[in-house]
């Protein structure tokens, strides 16, 4: 019989605790706050196999060697607080698994502290929200193999399909890999909801068109073969949503929150020098949001002069904005996998498979999508399965979709517009295909005042001037 701890009975924990049970584990269930503890098993009690714990020795006497504890609480300080309590309880060879959205590096720092009480250490990203944790998340699981390799038959069976008969969870790697996985899912995830941000603003702005109209169009996109993706069924479900008569979008203050995984992943981009351009502009396009002063001070600055500019009927528009969205959407998952691979190769000598993270994103995650096909094969291990799909996700910039992209950007800008993570998108793509970057100034600038140094196109070497 398996058998799952789980400490820490908020949404996703009570939801993961009841997935496991569903699943066939005995699950003795634990929370700081006592109250909450009972309400849970007064609520879920009879749906499976629980044991009402009122302390952490409860939970670990109830688990048999090797007891694994799933740690379900907020990340940071509270983590910590658990480990300092629950360590010393534990015996050699049992298995702590951080379920939350850990910071990688407080979750490499963990592991090296919980190897040497032998306790094998699990980072493990979850994925998809509430209704995911309890009907099937995507799980990223990273750390001691031993604790994967004894957890992997139950993760599986709670684990979403992948749509191609396998389950989302897999090894990630070692150390915080599998946090780190899980920061730049939602990297990416911030990205592609300010994507579609974008195109609402695109539509509402230009096109001037309604809810229902938006909706409509989201939910087209969601049934092509190229978009469909859980952000875009939520989104147009969003459109429809009513509060009395009036649509409660309209109804939302426009300033984003953020927990912080976005701004981490923009961290680890800049300090790993990857380019994510469209990531960080969802980032700062959270902070502006937010930032109610200085956009009281923007106010005064003067309009864009919007009359004179013709904007496409409403059938172009849409396939305009769509072919903004669908090539700014690669360039997101493209700049998230870019990431993992230099990370993978800097901290984690090379181990994560690109192909399998996108292949356990497929199902289950908030980012899933019928995009992540594409990215899986263009990772895959067959050279001609992978030169086939990134050929396939390359002609997508071809020809008109192209144009399509470049003419949404011109009247986003004429307009006065913000697209922030639409421009940093192409402004990516050509700077990633330039024959010729302008930065040859910036190391003259840079070698004139300081000696920096250059080096040359006609020869082999490190050069200065005297300038
Ligand atoms: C997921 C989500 C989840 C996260 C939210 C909130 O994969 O299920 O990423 O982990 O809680 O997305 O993130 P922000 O508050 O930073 O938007």
């Amino acid at each position: 019989m398996h058998q799952l701890g789980v400490i820490g009975l908020g949404t996703m924990g009570a939801n993961i605790a009841r997935n496991a049970a569903r699943n066939g584990a005995q699950v003795p269930v634990y929370n700081r706050t006592e109250s909450k503890t009972k309400g849970f098993i007064k609520s879920y009690g009879k749906q499976g196999d629980f044991i009402h714990c009122k302390d952490l020795k409860s939970i670990v006497e109830a688990l048999s060697p090797p007891r694994p504890v799933l740690l379900m609480v907020p990340a940071g300080k509270a983590v910590d607080a658990v480990l300092e309590e629950l360590a010393p309880l534990l015996s050699e060879g049992d298995i702590i698994i951080d379920g939350g959205n850990s910071h990688y590096l407080d979750t490499e720092r963990r592991s090296d502290e919980l190897v040497s009480h032998g306790i094998h250490f699990l980072g493990m990203g979850i994925s998809g929200g509430e209704e995911g944790a309890l009907k099937g998340p995507s799980m990223m699981p990273g750390g001691s193999i031993t604790a994967y390799n004894h957890l992997k038959d139950l993760l599986q069976l709670m684990a979403a399909d992948d749509g191609e008969g396998g389950r989302c969870v897999s090894y990630i790697g070692p150390g915080g890999s599998g946090h780190f996985v899980k920061t730049v899912h939602n990297g990416i995830e911030y990205g592609v909801m300010q994507l579609l941000a974008e195109t609402m603003d695109i539509f509402k702005k230009a096109g001037n068109l309604s809810n229902d109209e938006l909706s409509d169009i989201y939910g087209a996109w969601n049934q092509s073969e190229e978009l469909g993706s859980f952000l875009l069924e939520i989104t147009e479900k969003i459109f429809q949503q009513k509060e009395g008569k009036k649509d409660l979008i309209d109804l939302i203050a426009d300033r984003a929150k953020q927990k912080g995984t976005g701004k981490w992943t923009t961290d680890a981009a800049m300090t790993l020098g990857v380019p994510t351009p469209t990531i960080n502009a969802s980032v700062d396009a959270r902070i502006i949001s937010g930032d109610t002063a200085e956009r009281a001070m923007g106010k005064k600055f003067p309009e864009a002069l919007e009359e004179q500019i013709s904007v496409p009927p409403s059938a172009k528009l849409r396939t305009l904005t769509r072919s903004g969205y669908e090539l700014s959407l690669i360039c997101a998952y493209n700049q998230g996998f870019r990431l993992i691979e230099a990370a993978s190769r800097d901290l984690w000598n090379g181990t994560i498979n690109l192909s399998d993270v996108a292949r356990i994103w497929r199902g289950g995650c908030i980012i899933r999508s019928t995009k992540l096909k594409k990215f899986q094969y263009a990772y895959s291990s067959n050279q001609s399965t992978a030169s086939a799909a990134s050929e396939a996700l390359i002609e997508r910039f071809e020809g008109e979709r192209q144009l399509d992209f470049r003419q949404v950007m011109k009247l986003g800008i004429e307009l006065g517009i913000p697209l922030p993570a639409m421009t940093a998108s192409l402004n990516y793509i050509d700077a990633m295909r330039a024959e010729h970057l302008p930065q040859n100034l910036v190391q003259a600038q840079r070698d004139f005042f300081g000696a920096h140094t250059y080096e040359r196109v006609d020869k082999k070497g490190v050069f200065h001037t005297e300038w």
